[in-house]
Formats: C-alpha cells, sequence, structure tokens
C-alpha cells in the first residue's frame, strides 16, 4: 500500500526499472565514469542477469543507458570487470573497453566482450568462453594491468579462496596462484574480488589490498566484505596479517564492493551494493530493487602497527550540498532540535563534531512523528560506535532485517581515560539509508531503513556525564 516510490532515493543511483545487484565494470574513460550492474530488466527480483548500464561524469548524477550486456547460449551474464586496452593487447583496437565477466549456466565460464565507442555497444567475443573450469563457483574476474611483467591479471572468487591468473592478450590465461586457506573470514562464499595498490598514510610506502566479499558470514549476518592488506609481485598475493580479519564497512548493507579502474588523479573510487543477500528480494519497494552506496575514496592508515582501508566519501559529494538550505545548530548537553531542515525531502548530510567528552554514552535519534527512529552511539566507555535500526520504520518484511550494529572505535574518549582527537561524523541520508563516516571515514556504517515518513528531527542525550556539541550542520542534498 501506499507510494512505494517514497523509498527511491535521490543522490545514490538506482535503476529506474528492475532488480539491481552488484556493480560491474566499473571504468573510467575520457571523462566518464562508466557504471554497469547486475541487472534483471524483466522485474524486480533476481533473474535474467544482464549488465545494466550508466555513466556519470562526476559520480552523483547518472544517465541511464540501455542494457550492455545481455544473456546468450553460454548462460547468463553475471559479474565482472572491464579495462581499457589502451596497447591493443587483445586485437580488438587501441582504446577499446573491454569487459570481462561471468557466464552462468550449469557452469561458470568467463568471457570477454569489447566496445570501440565509448562503452555504447558491445561486442561479444568469437571464441568465448576465454576461461572454464571444473569448479562449481568459479566466477566474478575483476582484471587490471600489471606493468612490471606487462600481463593483465585476473583475480577469480573460486568456491572460498581467489585464484589469480596472468594473459597477455585477455584471452589466453595462465593459472598463477591461490589465496584464501587459513585467511580472514570463511562463513561463506567469497565473491566479487578486487586487488590494487594505495599508498600508506604518513609514509612513502604502498601495499596491496585485496577485496573479499563474503556471503553469508557478515560480522552482523549476511553480506559483508573483507579485505586483506599485503603484497603482490604479479604472480602471488601474501597477506601480511594472516589472523586478523578485516571488514570494510561495519553495517548490514554493503556487498560487492569494487573499484574503478583507471579513474583520474590515481584515486581508488569504490561503490557497493547496498543491500544484503538476506533479505534483498524482500525490501518494500517494488518498480525497483536496492540502490548502490555513495562513492567512497580509499585510502591505508596504521595504528599499532596494523594497516586499514579507510573510505572517505568521495568530494564530489560535496556539490550537492545546498548552500540555501545549510543550517548549523547550538547544541548543549541532552537539548532537541526539531525542524532540521526547510521543506524536508528525506535527502540530507549532517556533519558532527563532538570535543568535550565527559559522558560515558553520546547518542542521537533520528527521528519522525510516526515515532520511528534511527539511533546512534558513542559508548566512550566500550569504545563503540552503534547504529540501531530496530524501530526505523518497516522492519518486519524479513527476520534478519531488524538489528543494531557496532563497530569498535580509535577515536575520542575522555581525557581521564586517554582521549584525544574530537569525534567527527558525517551521516548521509537518502530516503531508505544511512551511512555513517567516523573519523574522515576510519570506520563507516551502512544501513538502509524504510521509514514511512522521512525522519525529520534529532534528539541528543547523554549517559553518565554532559558533553559538547561543538559544531552541528544539516546540508539539504540536492537530487
Ligand atoms: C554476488 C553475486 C556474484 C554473481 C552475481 C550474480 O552478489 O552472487 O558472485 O556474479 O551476484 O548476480
Amino acid at each position: 500500500t501506499g507510494n512505494r516510490e517514497k523509498f527511491r532515493p535521490t543522490y545514490h543511483f538506482s535503476p529506474l526499472y528492475g532488480w539491481m545487484n552488484d556493480p560491474n565494470g566499473m571504468v573510467y574513460k575520457d571523462g566518464e565514469y562508466h557504471l554497469f550492474y547486475q541487472y534483471n530488466p524483466y522485474g524486480s527480483k533476481w533473474g535474467n542477469m544482464s549488465w545494466g548500464h550508466a555513466i556519470s561524469q562526476d559520480l552523483v548524477n547518472w544517465k541511464h543507458l540501455p542494457v550492455a550486456i545481455a544473456p546468450d547460449a553460454l548462460g547468463t551474464i553475471f559479474s565482472g570487470s572491464a579495462v581499457v586496452d589502451f596497447d591493443n593487447t587483445a586485437g580488438f583496437g587501441a582504446g577499446a573497453i573491454i569487459a570481462i565477466y561471468t557466464q552462468n549456466s550449469d557452469r561458470q565460464v568467463q568471457s570477454i566482450a569489447y566496445s570501440t565507442d565509448n562503452g555504447r555497444t558491445f561486442t561479444k567475443y568469437e571464441n568465448n568462453p576465454v576461461l572454464t573450469s571444473e569448479a562449481r563457483d568459479f566466477r566474478d574476474p575483476k582484471v587490471f594491468w600489471y606493468e612490471s611483467t606487462k600481463r593483465w591479471i585476473m583475480v577469480l572468487a573460486v568456491g572460498q579462496e581467489m585464484q589469480i591468473f596472468s594473459s597477455p592478450n585477455l584471452k589466453d590465461w595462465t593459472f598463477e596462484s591461490r589465496f584464501g586457506e587459513g585467511q580472514g573470514a570463511h562463513g561463506g562464499v567469497w565473491e566479487c574480488p578486487d586487488l590494487f595498490e594505495l599508498p600508506v598514510e604518513g609514509t612513502n610506502d604502498k601495499k596491496w589490498v585485496l577485496l573479499c566479499n563474503l556471503n553469508p558470514g557478515g560480522p552482523f549476518g549476511g553480506s559483508a566484505t573483507q579485505y586483506f592488506v599485503g603484497s603482490f609481485n604479479g604472480k602471488e598475493f601474501v597477506n601480511e596479517s594472516p589472523s586478523k580479519t578485516k571488514w570494510m564497512d561495519w553495517g548490514k548493507d554493503h556487498y560487492a564492493t569494487v573499484t574503478w579502474s583507471d579513474a583520474p588523479d590515481n584515486r581508488r573510487i569504490a561503490i557497493a551494493w547496498m543491500s544484503n543477500w538476506q533479505y534483498a528480494n524482500d525490501v518494500p519497494t517494488s518498480q525497483y530493487r536496492s540502490p548502490n552506496s555513495v562513492p567512497r575514496d580509499l585510502s591505508l592508515f596504521t595504528v599499532d602497527g596494523e594497516t586499514y582501508l579507510q573510505s572517505a566519501p568521495s568530494p564530489e559529494l560535496l556539490a550537492l550540498r545546498d548552500a540555501s538550505k545549510k543550517r548549523s545548530f547550538k547544541v548543549n548537553g541532552t537539548r532537541t532540535i526539531k525542524e532540521m531542515i526547510p521543506s524536508n525531502d528525506g535527502a540530507y548530510e549532517i556533519e558532527l563534531t563532538i570535543e568535550n567528552q565527559h559522558a560515558d554514552v553520546i547518542g542521537f535519534r533520528l527521528y519522525n512523528d510516526k515515532g520511528e527512529e534511527v539511533d546512534m552511539q558513542y559508548d566512550m566507555k566500550e569504545k563503540k560506535f552503534s547504529m540501531d535500526r530496530r524501530k526505523s520504520g518497516e522492519v518486519s518484511f524479513n527476520e534478519n532485517f531488524p538489528m543494531l550494529t557496532w563497530t569498535a572505535i580509535e577515536q575520542g574518549g575522555n581525557e581521564e581515560q586517554g582521549g584525544k582527537e574530537a569525534l567527527k561524523l558525517r551521516l548521509f541520508v537518502d530516503k531508505s539509508s544511512v551511512e555513517a563516516f567516523g573519523d574522515g571515514g576510519r570506520f563507516v556504517m551502512t544501513n538502509q531503513v524504510f521509514p514511512s515518513e522521512p525522519y525529520n528531527h534529532i534528539d541528543f542525550y547523554s549517559k553518565g556525564g554532559a558533553y559538547k556539541v561543538d559544531s552541528f550542520v544539516v546540508h539539504k542534498l540536492k537530487p
């Protein structure tokens, strides 16, 4: 009942009609970010998998294009990646965009297709598939160029491991190594890998990051993204901390995360599918199902000798702020703020800085006049940040949906308890999602919510002492 389009996000990407899951084939070329995605053009549940397509010049305004790659006799089109073949290694033309993807039937094989018109049309390679196996789960190729050996590298998800292959031409592939046994979380099957090098903040070092999406077996059940930090020599990835499990996002709706190939200025930009296989087919939208996360710029930072991935909101998101609808509030202790923004349509960003922390719990609730709320807390004693969506609106469509998610935090703390920097939080709210970025993206929590009307109030509270909100700004975000 009611208007189901009320959940459609205004500044997150969602398909106009139909089902979407993983982002696929993300590649930047000639000023355009290409986003392909797992798409059912014929219905709003999973099926008929094809590659949907959209392009953007700024990562926030997207133009919908026709289906790029459709099923054929080898199977439906599952996840994969795309590269620009600058040196014409495959012989389809210098600068061709080449998509490398899984075809699913009673087996899973890898195929390629090329485009010589900047992704507007694709031609399938006549000798597909280019890589086969006896393995049942053998999918989601991520391909990139490795300059020192002048080879294309493919990382493939195979059951509960990643396999690495190399090729001079994207057509002939050689097995190089496998990674996974005894490493990280194994509560489910490994899917949608990515592998890239990043500088380590504050050093001249670079390290390699292997993204590994896992389903089920996430920290709060179902799908989630784990990652490994280490080295890669063109053949083999070595994890520098085999005994650690690292999660990229601490919410329930962050999956199939992969990054853009050839992004400008050496940027490493990631996008996730903002849902979870536990309930993705049941969420209360009907014309379409499931958006993507906001784009995030990745970097590496080190704490106590351990290197972690930081996911900051991409700078392009700043351009969405409607300067005329910015509100700064003074907040003290438990003061309640009403009327966050005039004509609130449920799409806004909140920036929060809390310096003086003499409380055990620093909490705030986003809520609406129906009494639906998302409760967030910094627990300064336990050093945790949490988000509770159990009363956020429609939650009963699946028993795995109502949930409190939490993460350990480094930042903040009472001065008496050795506390350091101010707590800094950016919250991106968009109709049916809340993404919390703590401390510049050192922790991230992404959760869907389905309120019957937008959250239009915020209420600050504390337990075991008081705190001061030094700055609290609400930006209306333009569609
Ligand atoms: C991940 C996934 C991939 C697969 C695709 C099928 O969400 O299961 O492993 O290629 O979805 O739609």
